[in-house]
């Protein structure tokens, strides 16, 4: 079936392959982990990020922006990609970042200040109340200075970011058939929600009947069914008025948090280091790791027994594990 998408550029390295946990899976029971290793997109090991920004980055070069403006966390992913993408593409980037930087430069931040962004920090109150205010702030100052500042919201998760993922299903379904696995579900880590929202979009557009469950690393589950919502709403008004769904497609698996956004529990630490050792592949504690603990917990408590193969997508943040080096130690 041929869909149409918006315009996006073409930037990350697809499809990404998915393979099977060989050794990891005999921790698994009955049903089998397959990764969708998303970590390989390129553009500076982006992620998940690149394929939301796909979209996002064309419409901003559509209105001929010089300037591309973002906010995260300090360690953010989405930033720095974002600060990738257009060092790549020849624009400044402004970050505007939640926390204050101290000691030596690590992680995702180190590589903002190499990738030459300009970076404003701000509180995690006023990260809370006004970070889209501030970032407006920003742009109007740069189009002050005779820049066009293109906004991105925090994660891309916005309507078009979620063609990104919907796209991803195109991929997943051709794999699946290549592989001959039909999946059962597919899981994620939801941290702004946009990839479940893509993904969940991308089922519809492609007919491709599979639940997608979010394990969300920060909020809960009422803030992300929300968010989630929200953004698929927004896909309906811009884009697709006949596109149909409802709270039941927005799976949310709550109770994984943990101590919260971006702390890592002992236990999250020894199972993404037994993951490293047994397969070979790193995650990280804020998102990739905290959402494969609990997919764990979840298969060992019986959720998914009826279940043969999940696919769980690695949405990447390698340069994430980095600043948790004492933390291992
Ligand atoms: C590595 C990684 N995985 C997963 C996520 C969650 O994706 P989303 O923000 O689209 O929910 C993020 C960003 O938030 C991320 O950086």
């Amino acid at each position: 079936m041929s869909v149409s998408l918006p315009e996006s550029i073409r930037i990350a390295q697809l499809p990404t392959p998915v393979h099977a946990l060989q050794r990891w899976n005999a921790h698994t029971g009955k049903t089998r982990i397959y990764l969708k290793r998303d970590d390989l997109t390129g553009v500076l090991l982006s992620g998940n990020k690149v394929r939301k920004l796909e979209f996002v980055v064309k419409d901003a070069l559509n209105q001929k922006a010089d300037v591309l403006i973002t906010c995260g966390g300090l360690q953010s992913n989405h930033a720095r990609t974002t600060a990738s993408l257009a060092a790549r593409l020849g624009l400044q980037c402004h970050l505007v970042l939640k926390g204050t930087p101290a000691g030596t430069p690590t992680g995702n931040y180190f590589l903002d200040t190499v990738l030459g962004a300009n970076m404003t920090f701000i509180t995690a109150e006023q990260y809370a109340s006004a970070n889209m205010e501030i970032m407006t702030e920003i742009a109007e100052a740069y189009r002050g200075k005779g820049s066009r500042a293109y906004v991105i919201a925090e994660g891309a998760s916005c309507a078009l970011g979620a063609f990104g993922y919907a796209k991803a299903i195109e991929e997943i379904k051709k794999q699946s058939i290549d592989l001959n696995v039909n999946f059962d579900a597919i899981i994620c880590a939801t941290g702004s929600g946009g990839t479940q929202a893509g993904l969940i979009l991308g089922t519809k557009l492609y007919n491709y009947p599979v639940p997608i469950y979010g394990i969300n690393i920060c909020d809960d589950a009422d803030y992300f069914t929300k968010k989630i919502n929200d953004i698929l709403s927004s896909v309906r008004g811009e884009f697709l008025p006949n596109f149909a769904f409802t709270d039941d497609d927005i799976r949310i698996i709550d109770g994984y948090v943990g101590e919260g956004y971006g702390k890592a529990r002992p236990e999250e630490l020894q199972l993404l280091q037994a993951f490293a050792r047994t397969e070979g592949i790193a995650l990280e504690p804020v998102y990739t790791g905290k959402a494969l603990y609990g997919l764990m917990e979840e298969l060992k408590h019986g959720r998914f027994a009826r279940m043969k193969n999940i696919l769980f997508i690695h949405t990447g943040g390698i340069f994430g594990l980095f600043p948790y080096a004492n933390q291992f130690a």
